[in-house]
């Protein structure tokens, strides 16, 4: 929202009481004077009118090595969830930019900023995820061609993206996909007759997970990781 709004919502002063606030340079954004009633300002924006903050949220990125056993979900009667494994101050405020199944592991981001999640998940932004998997069976040579081609899924009667198999071995390979879709990986090799034993979750996009996080432990993502997905 415009500088301007925002402060007619979060003061008392009217539009034309907000132009002369802003004019006699009692307005600060990130402790600057500002005078630009067209500034957008975020959820994240500090302002501030007379020194008196009117608004301060920081915006918090993380980047999990979710471990098996442990559900992608805020709240759980029954299982560990991942936002048990995050120590810090602001753990409440998180929500999930994706999901993995609670077998899976690899990487999972955690955020409170509800944009930039929507950035990474939704289907249209069409972001790379790449999963490592080892499959109950031998992959048998076709399934690169089947995937590249696509699966139908009957239940959301949709065909999925071309995905591509990279194969490391007669029972493990890499699974570039680039939509999300509820267990599609699993899915995917179900559709070929075979059974995925194991799901790893190796990167989002250009984000890559961070081999020095062992499962369980966390990080807070740098200003070039949150910017690959446009952040502020
Ligand atoms: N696809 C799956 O089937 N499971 C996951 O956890 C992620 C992608």
């Amino acid at each position: 929202m415009r500088l301007d709004r925002f402060l007619t919502r979060h003061t008392a002063h009217t539009r034309n009481e907000v132009k002369h606030l802003l004019s006699s340079k009692r307005v600060t954004v990130f402790g600057e004077i500002e005078q630009d009633s067209h500034r957008e300002i975020s959820e994240f924006t500090e302002v501030a009118l007379d020194g008196d903050i009117l608004q301060q949220r920081v915006a918090i990125y993380l980047m999990l090595h979710k471990p098996s056993g442990h559900l992608s979900a805020t709240h759980d009667a029954q299982h560990p969830t991942v936002i048990d494994l995050i120590d810090h101050p602001l753990r409440s405020e998180l929500h999930l930019a994706g999901r993995l199944d609670r077998a899976s592991t690899g990487l999972l981001l955690l955020t409170n900023d509800g944009k930039w999640s929507r950035k990474v998940t939704q289907p249209d932004e069409e972001i790379t995820k790449t999963y490592r998997v080892t499959l109950r069976d031998p992959i048998s040579e076709d399934t690169a061609t089947i995937f590249e081609q696509g699966i139908y899924f009957a239940y959301e009667d949709l065909t999925t993206r071309p995905a591509q198999l990279e194969i490391l071995g007669s029972h493990e390979a890499l699974l570039r996909i680039h939509e999300g879709r509820y267990h599609q990986v699993k899915r995917m090799f179900h559709a070929v007759g075979n059974k995925v034993l194991s799901l790893h979750r190796e990167s989002i996009g250009l984000l890559v997970l961070d081999p020095d996080l062992a499962p369980g432990q966390s990080r807070c993502l740098t200003a070039q990781e949150i910017a690959f997905f446009g952040g502020r």
